[in-house]
């Protein structure tokens, strides 16, 4: 089995994991200097968001040089030096790829803004404007998804530009094979350098409609939606069938180095479907997250309508991604609390590490998801992230989720000897690695022991996804099983997401099978179960079933 199917793979974004020179943002000889959390922890490979040359108005996801390291971060030699350190340790290595756009001062788009007949020009997307003087207007009402108008005039050239994202992340042109080349030259680099794959950043906005049709606008409620980006039906500015041909020939590079791994973000609500990007199952990418999950309310039948609708969407012999965490989301130890009380939080942060190292599919946890991390609490002038600005207060942002690692219960929390550039968020003295890393009922400890679990069982690891109760309304039950002539242990999960305890009534449950793991460590293992078992509220079981 492929490392990327066998391992959980662990988001470290690079801001904010651990600051090595006291200048109050994580760098590279950070990473490395913690990479032995990491061992402890059973990851086996971590994706680093980006750490190339930027400005820094979208956090690193505006890239001015790709095969170089940005000063904050360190050089080239710490991040080979990373690259060894992790390797000894069995940790892979994907860096971040962002193909849908640079930073305005990119070499290129520095280039191409000069004139329109430069050798560049055509390297991004340009469009004259629709009337003149104060009647000026972009060619259509395309919108940024951080605000406002996806079109930003370029005074000298008298054209606008497309950017999807920030105007200081103009959209590359996808349709020029010259800008694909130069990005497989970029691949290149960097699997020459020996990383082990890439996280390819909004893969679905790389195609559009380049006869640029306006979008319609959205229909019902999403009409009166805050963000003028949400108002509209993104029929034309992203999912163009073109997207599909790029990631093909991406592929075909990709296959060049044994071992390596493709992993996509794309929008939950993309047509068809984010595994429409896994292609046929082999010729695509290997991996798309599924943020249906992540967007998915807390409670039974939420959860498995989206992981059945996963389990149905990946075409075979593709390999589904779990994942509720990352840099763009409220944090899930949050999300799925809002309003309970922080026992409460507590238990759910529990079952939902559970629930994302049972499932199928490859896990994915994002820094300080395995200590129970919650948002920052920031106050305005705090915040780093434009977009987190724009939309502060009514949307929680990007920032909170972004605060740096908690190592230790001192004030900077043992990630920097300075001021951090995010403030450390102020959560109990228990939600640190040093407090929970040798406490047998930690959330820490419950993540390395299902980690090790998920690694080593292989009805875990490749057995089907039976879902054993589909009709119950708070409680999630399912089974983890190889084909029956395969004489290993299966597994059942059973996950109380109510606050109210439940009998869950199933005759495979039998005296046999073993409770391995409950998530409330004071709760008894040993508990009767012969056709049916009480449930604790928000606990969630895991019953080692042995082989017939
Ligand atoms: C992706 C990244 C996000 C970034 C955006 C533009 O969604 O995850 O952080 O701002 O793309 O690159
Ligand atoms: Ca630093």
């Amino acid at each position: 089995m492929t490392w990327w199917r066998r391992e959980v793979i662990y988001q470290i974004y690079p801001w904010s994991f651990q600051d090595s020179n006291g200048d109050g943002i994580g760098d590279l000889a950070g990473i490395t200097a913690r990479l032995d959390h990491l061992r402890a922890l059973g990851i086996g490979g971590i994706w680093l968001s980006p750490i190339y040359p930027s400005p820094m108005h979208d956090f690193g996801y505006d890239v001015s040089e790709h095969c170089a390291i940005d000063p904050r971060f360190g050089t080239l030699e710490d991040f080979d030096r990373l690259l060894q350190e992790s390797h000894r340790r069995g940790i892979r290595v994907l860096m971040d790829l962002v193909l849908n756009h640079t930073s305005d001062q990119h070499p290129w788009f520095l280039e191409a803004r000069v004139s329109r007949d430069s050798a560049k020009r055509d390297w991004y997307y340009w469009a004259d404007p629709v009337g003149r003087g104060w009647r000026r207007r972009p060619p259509n009402n395309w919108q940024a998804v951080f605000g406002g108008s996806a079109w930003a005039w370029d005074a000298a050239t008298e054209q606008y530009y497309l950017h999807s994202f920030l105007k200081e992340q103009p959209d590359l042109n996808w349709r020029n094979p010259e800008v694909q080349s130069a990005m497989e030259q970029v691949a290149r680099f960097w699997l020459d350098r020996e990383v082990d794959g890439f996280r390819l950043d909004a893969i679905n906005w790389i195609g559009k409609d380049v006869q640029w049709p306006s979008n319609p606008s959205a229909a019902g409620r999403d009409r009166f939606r805050m963000r003028s980006y949400l108002r509209q039906l993104h029929q034309h500015d992203r999912d163009q069938p073109e997207t599909h041909e790029a990631l093909r020939a991406l592929r075909k590079i990709i296959d060049q180095y044994p071992e390596t791994v493709l992993v996509g973000e794309a929008s939950a609500d993309t047509p068809g479907g984010p595994a429409a990007f896994y292609g046929d199952g082999t010729d695509e990418l290997h991996l798309v997250f599924n943020f249906r999950l992540l967007k998915a309310r807390w409670g039974a039948e939420s959860f498995r309508q989206v992981i059945d609708e996963w389990e149905r969407a990946v075409p075979s012999p593709g390999w589904p991604t779990q994942v509720l965490s990352n840099h763009d989301q409220s944090r899930h130890a949050t999300r799925h609390s809002r309003g309970v009380s922080e026992r409460q939080r507590d238990r759910r942060a529990r079952m939902a590490a559970l629930l994302l190292l049972t499932l199928r599919g490859t896990p994915f946890l994002y820094y300080g998801e395995e200590i129970g991390m919650c948002d920052g609490r920031l106050r305005y002038r705090d915040l780093r992230d434009p977009y987190t600005k724009r939309y502060w207060p009514f949307s929680p942002g990007r920032d909170p989720a972004r605060t740096p690692m908690q190592w230790d219960a001192t004030p900077q929390a043992g990630f920097t000897t300075g001021r951090p550039w995010l403030p450390v968020s102020a959560d109990p003295d228990r939600i640190n690695v040093a407090a929970q890393c040798d406490d047998p009922d930690s959330l820490l400890t419950l993540y390395r022991r299902l980690i090790h679990l998920r690694r080593t069982s292989p009805a875990l690891l490749d057995g089907e996804y039976e879902d054993l109760l589909p009709e119950h309304p708070t409680c999630l039950v399912y089974r983890r099983a190889l084909p029956a002539a395969v004489p290993v242990d299966a597994w059942i999960i059973a996950a109380n997401l109510s606050p109210r305890p439940q009998f869950v009534e199933l005759k495979l449950i039998t005296p046999t099978c073993r409770v391995h793991v409950s998530t409330d460590p004071l709760a008894p293992l040993d508990r009767p179960h012969d056709g049916a078992v009480l449930l604790q509220p928000e606990e969630a079981l895991l019953f080692r079933v042995p082989p017939e």
